[in-house]
């Protein structure tokens, strides 16, 4: 079929990984719709298509809405997801109900392919995130058996909440926390790779749908190597604390009162007490051809900005002290 009169729907198109799925999608010439509450937010994904290739389009999140965004596509990826609860935003609405709708939706108006994005672990954690994205991935198949569902360990990339967040925590802790002490495990995913993953799936052969594939890098990392790679690239070192998952738990228990997005939460402290890492027989990255990339080259370029001595971050910094 030819793929120019094709549509694919990406709800959370403007979020981290949404953006390089919508690059990768929009290479191969078919139109993107993108699902948002803020129009205006996905403006900046036009460019990576040609003129009118990429049209952003406001979804309130019912169920008109969302099937208002499905009608007429022939491919749909879901990536919306949250790491806390917040007022409405409940774990169960946003990972659970809200895959479920869009499962019915897809089966509804004869989508062709349907991917799904949870999370590496949810199998077997304990957190309340983890339980909502099992449910969710649950209610996905039962509504929509070809879907396939693509569960990413931690994603790291230029705009990352994990490696940028620790590097600029740095800046102002005179330590840095081994919540957990060595306990806890995971292999982040190079946040290209999950979106070639997703393209493979989109454009690849039919034996991938209603499968579900764990997304890992090379390499299973604790906190003390992740902080070690930090120091390497931004050049900077601050000594190390081990911090047991209790006392953890009692700290993001304050710090998740604080206004604005919390620094850690009990949930996801509750999270790290499972390793989160590829499980023997678990179908991966390889088994969609893809090669997974490890962190060398690309972490060292984005937490240069962190570096000692950058302007804009010592400067800004020490004109506050
Ligand atoms: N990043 C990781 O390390 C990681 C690891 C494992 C799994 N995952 C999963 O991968 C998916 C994508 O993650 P991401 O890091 O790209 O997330 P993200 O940057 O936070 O983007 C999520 C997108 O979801 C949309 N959204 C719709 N309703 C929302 C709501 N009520 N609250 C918040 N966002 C809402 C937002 O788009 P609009 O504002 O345009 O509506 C947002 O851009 C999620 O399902 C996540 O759980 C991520």
């Amino acid at each position: 079929m030819n793929k120019q009169t094709q549509t694919a729907c990406i709800f959370g198109g403007t979020g981290f990984l949404g953006r390089y799925i919508v690059q990768k999608l929009a290479r191969e010439g078919v139109r993107i719709k993108i699902a948002t509450r803020t129009p205006q937010s996905a403006y900046f994904l036009r460019p990576y298509g040609d003129v009118g290739q990429i049209v952003p389009v406001m979804c309130d999140y019912s169920q008109a809405s969302i099937e208002n965004m499905i009608e007429g596509c022939d491919m749909v990826v879901n990536c919306v997801g949250i790491l806390y609860e917040k007022g409405k935003n409940s774990f169960k609405k946003i990972h659970t109900d809200l895959p479920s709708t869009i499962a019915k939706a897809c089966r509804k108006h004869n989508v062709a392919r349907f991917t799904h994005i949870s999370a590496l672990g949810v199998n077997s954690a304990g957190s309340k995130y983890a339980k909502s994205k099992l449910k969710g991935e649950e209610k996905v198949l039962s509504h929509f058996e070809k879907a396939t569902i693509l569960r990413p360990s931690v994603v790291f990339g230029a705009e990352d909440e994990f490696f940028n967040r620790f590097a600029a925590m740095m800046r102002f802790l005179p330590f840095l926390p081994l919540i957990g002490g060595d306990k806890p495990v995971m292999q982040p995913v190079y946040v290209n790779d999950v979106a070639q993953a997703v393209h493979n799936v989109v454009f690849g052969d039919e034996v991938h749908q209603g499968r579900v594939y764990s997304l890992a890098g090379p390499e299973k990392m604790g906190f003390a190597r992740i902080y070690g790679i930090i120091f390497e690239a931004t050049n900077r070192w601050r000594p190390l604390v081990r911090l047991p998952f209790w006392l953890a738990k009692i700290q993001a228990f304050f710090l998740q009162l604080l206004p604005g997005a919390p620094l850690l939460t009990v949930d996801q402290v509750r999270s790290l007490q499972t390793p989160n890492i590829l499980q023997e027989g678990q179908l991966s990255l390889t088994d969609l051809g893809i090669t997974p990339t490890g962190h060398a080259l690309i972490v060292p370029q984005y937490l240069k900005i962190f570096a000692k001595g950058q302007r804009g971050i010592d400067s800004a910094h020490s004109a506050n002290a």
